[in-house]
């Protein structure tokens, strides 16, 4: 089934409509939340009157909302299966590493997961503006070679910043230095578990260079229990990304779950079963992922295993990257140009460029939802949008997709906005540095609420000219 990106209709949006449970049409204009998009570039909000376009659009109330969501539904679904353990809500930072998503994440009551050694020097940051508190769990995934400056920082971040910092092995040799530490860890394990598998052993046959075999599982246990100074707290075993069935999900996830289960029967200290990233949302409009159901299917297959195998059931911990952080993420583009050339359809013409803001519509055709923030209340037609680059490939809909793509036929002034982009695209395409057809990065605008419901603005400024020319070597 081809994906839902936007008005599909030639009719006019009804005002009131709801697209989905943040952007909805009312009087012909956009609104996200409770906030008109128009009002950028119509009667600026900033003293910046009135803001550029291209701009990049950061709405933080989203990313509370989001992790408010789930702690609901977890709390809900506990309750209504009578579940022992409890649920740790992780940000996976390399979704979003932006100081305004961490701070957000945090300060929402997110425990943190991180990757690599600059991940670190964020929560170093975090913990001396006092975000970062020991009640909070740092998750550390990703490789820690010997000697490499994260295995190194990681120890740092215990020793100096005394974090709640939880290694969690990858490999058999991340073992021995923190034995050699000395320091007090608490670690997880992570077992090679990506993709569908039907038994614990079957998972060994997985291609993933991420976590460890089932033997080398049962050694490093082993090894952790009889080590004086570490605690084997955690498995970790996750199974895919943006997984959108709720049964495939947790049928990925049993036989992870029947492992950890074995474990626990030999290491009672372990009590938090992680299941990592792969929590869909909805990046287009068609989405029906039922989070609670997941949730209860999850919760109840955990509740029999343990029961099987005589096990106190785990708290459960996800480390939700886009999940948390994709709705909070739009770009707002103008057409600069419509242009009929006898090609199959019109060609709108945005002043920026699709794929290296979304790499992931050019590189995996990936869909995200695109609707104009005025116009809303005339005519639409079916069109095609380009990149103001000189690439063939910088396009939308992505080349061989089936969605098509209606927007306004009046183009005086329109604007339109790619949403939920706040995963993983700004990360990839890379912040500032140097882009394609050397297009100079948007500026962006942090939008947030204050205590009484108001919003407020913080505008980050763009690259101009000279430090494009710069980048580049031009001094
Ligand atoms: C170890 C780990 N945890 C969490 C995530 C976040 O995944 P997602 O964005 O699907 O939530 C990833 C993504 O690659 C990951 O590798």
């Amino acid at each position: 089934m081809p994906q839902i990106t936007g008005w599909e209709s030639a009719q006019p949006v009804p005002t009131h409509h709801q697209f989905n449970h943040f952007l909805a049409a009312h009087n012909g204009h956009l609104y996200m939340d409770d906030f008109d998009l128009m009002q950028m570039f119509e009667m600026s909000p900033v003293p910046e009157s009135p803001l550029p376009s291209p701009l990049e659009l950061v709405y933080l109330p989203l990313i509370r909302w989001r992790i408010a969501e789930m702690q609901r539904i977890f709390d809900e679904v506990i309750d209504e299966v009578g579940y022992a353990g409890k649920f740790h809500y992780a940000y996976a930072s390399k979704a979003n590493a932006a100081e305004e998503v961490i701070r957000t994440t945090l300060g929402a009551g997110a425990h943190h997961e991180m990757s690599s050694t600059i991940d670190v020097d964020v929560a170093k940051l975090m913990v001396e503006r006092g975000l970062l508190q020991s009640d909070k769990m740092v998750i550390c995934n990703g490789f820690k070679p010997t000697g490499s400056r994260y295995a190194q920082n990681i120890r740092d971040l215990k020793r100096y910043y005394h974090a709640n910092t939880i290694p969690i092995v990858e490999d058999l040799s991340e073992i021995p230095p923190l034995i050699q530490s000395q320091l007090p860890f608490e670690v997880g394990l992570r077992q090679k578990s990506y993709g569908n598998h039907a038994t614990i052993y079957a998972m060994d046959d997985a291609n993933s260079r991420f976590g460890m075999s089932v033997a080398d599982m049962l050694t490093a246990a082993d090894y952790i229990d009889a080590s004086p100074n570490l605690i084997l707290r955690i498995y970790h075993g996750m199974v895919g990304s943006q997984i959108t069935s709720e049964e495939a999900f947790k049928d990925r996830l049993t036989p992870p779950m029947q492992m950890y289960a074995r474990l626990k029967k030999q290491h009672p200290d372990l009590t938090i079963f992680n299941f990592g990233g792969g929590m869909p949302v909805p990046q287009t409009l068609d989405f029906d992922f039922d989070y609670k159901q997941f949730v209860r299917l999850l919760l109840t297959t955990m509740q029999t295993i343990c029961q099987e195998q005589g096990v106190d059931v785990p708290d459960v911990m996800g480390e939700f990257g886009r999940y948390t952080s994709a709705e909070h993420g739009a770009h707002i583009f103008r057409i600069v140009n419509d242009k009929t050339n006898e090609s199959d359809l019109p060609w709108y013409i945005i002043d920026g460029s699709i794929m290296s803001s979304f790499p992931d519509v050019w590189a995996l055709k990936e869909h995200f939802t695109v609707l104009p923030l005025n116009h809303l209340d005339k005519p639409f037609q079916q069109v095609q949008l380009g990149g103001i680059t000189c690439d063939s490939d910088d396009v939308y809909p992505p080349k061989g997709s089936d969605s098509p793509l209606y927007l306004p036929v009046d183009t005086d002034e329109l604007y339109i906005g790619f949403f939920s982009v706040g995963a993983y695209q700004e990360m990839l395409g890379g912040v500032r540095g140097s882009k394609h057809c050397m297009l100079p990065e948007a500026p962006e605008l942090i939008v947030d609420k204050d205590s009484n419901g108001q919003h407020i603005y913080e505008l980050i400024a763009g690259q101009d000219e000279k430090k494009v020319l710069e980048n580049l070597g031009y001094r």
